[in-house]
């Protein structure tokens, strides 16, 4: 088999790039180690930026997301019963579209049925090979059989835990991480949401998020010790809590319901650096993580598409790789800005275990300021919108 570029992983900045290179004629095979059902039965957050949602059109998947795609003007901040609300819209210009990853990955699976054999999922055994050659390629294993892979390029889509990361040699490998000493507990409920935009809750019960999928639609976080378990969360003490955090006059209004999915994910910011070696380039969680706090992992995901798209669209216009190498330090100079902002944003609406009173007096000075200060309104909701690309 041979195609002109090769990506390990069909989450969403696999699919996005093939479907993307699809539109300029450029041929690519992506390899999906789990099942499309698999892929899609994991919940992810849900707030697009514009950088995104103009992707998806230019690959011509954007109708459903332009049909059902919630538009949000502002997004809103409490601190016990303090609110603040941030008017991105008046402050940047810029909206942000709530649209769940899940059925965005959906639409580009769907997508992707149209050209037989770009998207192969249970791809098993999947090995780079020769990527600080010219000739890079891939093995694998497809209903039973090895097959192998040629190619001019390797995106390496495949998320945290895949393989193309550990391609790079560890000596020329650069990993910074943070952990944070919680984790979220959230839940989808077929309720109507609490608010009609995205409310971000610091209390002294700790954090909690209201936000939706869609009008009847709920998803909804609590902050939770990383050793809790599931099991422990029933429905009720989830909505217990989750009241406990919210301002008052939307614990008053809260529909509650039982859950359909219920998962606890911990925090971590990592970033590896370089995002390129070789023939081969990292793009989404290959590279990076965000804490969710602030929404920027899909879309920190997609500004690396957005990159080596154009990149690559480069390459096979007039054979000029000076993008491809510039790939690395392009996407990282925007990632670490989302990483920041995503710490910030973790750090502001938190309560950490260690905490001491000066810290929590700093916290409240902190949203005080932002409540107080436009410039400081502007430079949350310039980031929250999306750096530009
Ligand atoms: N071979 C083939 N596929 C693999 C391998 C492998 N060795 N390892 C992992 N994969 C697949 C996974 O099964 C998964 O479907 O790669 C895909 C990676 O998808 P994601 O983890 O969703 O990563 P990405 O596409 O970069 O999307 C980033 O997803 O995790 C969220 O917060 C993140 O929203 C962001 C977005
Ligand atoms: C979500 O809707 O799941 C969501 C929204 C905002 C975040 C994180 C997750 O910051």
């Amino acid at each position: 088999m041979r195609t002109q570029v090769a990506i390990i992983g069909g989450g969403p900045s696999g699919l996005l790039l093939s479907q993307l290179l699809k539109t300029r004629g450029i041929s690519s095979v992506v390899l999906e180690r789990r099942t499309r059902d698999y892929v899609l039965g994991r919940i992810r957050a849900g707030v697009l930026e514009e950088g995104i949602v103009s992707l998806m059109r230019e690959a011509g998947v954007s109708e459903r997301l332009d049909r059902e795609g919630i538009i949000h003007n502002g997004v809103s901040i409490s601190y016990g019963s303090d609110e603040i609300h941030i008017d991105i819209t008046r402050l940047t210009g810029a909206t942000v579209t709530v649209y769940g990853q899940t059925e965005l990955t959906r639409d580009l699976y769907d997508a992707a049925e149209a050209d037989p054999g770009r998207v192969l999922t249970e791809a098993t055994d999947v090995q780079p090979h020769d990527i600080e050659t010219d000739r890079p390629y891939i093995t694998f294993t497809h209903d039973g059989a090895e097959h192998r892979l040629d190619c001019d390029y390797i995106a390496g889509c495949d998320g945290f835990h895949g393989v193309s990361r550990q391609q790079i040699p560890a000596s020329k490998r650069r990993e910074f991480e943070k952990t944070y000493p919680f984790g979220w507990m959230g839940i989808l409920s077929e309720t109507a949401p609490v608010s009609h935009e995205v409310h971000y809750a610091n209390s002294d019960q700790g954090f909690a998020l209201c936000s939706m999928r869609n009008q009847h639609l709920s998803r909804y976080y609590v902050q939770c010790p990383l050793t809790d378990k599931v099991e422990q969360w029933s429905d009720a003490r989830f909505w217990d809590e989750f009241k406990r955090r919210i301002p008052e006059r939307l614990a008053d209004t809260l529909i509650t319901g039982p859950s359909i999915e219920k998962s606890i994910a911990p925090l971590r910011s990592f970033v590896s650096e370089p995002m390129r070696w070789g023939r081969l380039f990292l793009c989404g969680d290959a590279a990076h993580i965000v804490p969710p706090t602030g929404a920027k992992g899909l879309n920190t995901a997609a500004s690396d598409v957005h990159y080596l798209y154009h990149a690559l669209v480069a390459f096979y216009g007039d054979g000029n790789p000076d993008a491809l190498e510039a790939y690395s330090d392009k996407a990282l100079a925007r990632v670490w800005k989302a990483e920041r902002f995503s710490w910030w944003m973790t750090s502001l609406l938190h309560r950490f275990p260690d905490q001491t009173d000066f810290d929590l007096r700093v916290q409240q000075a902190e949203v005080a300021f932002l409540r107080e200060n436009e410039a400081a309104q502007k430079v949350l909701a310039e980031n929250y919108v999306g750096l530009p690309y």
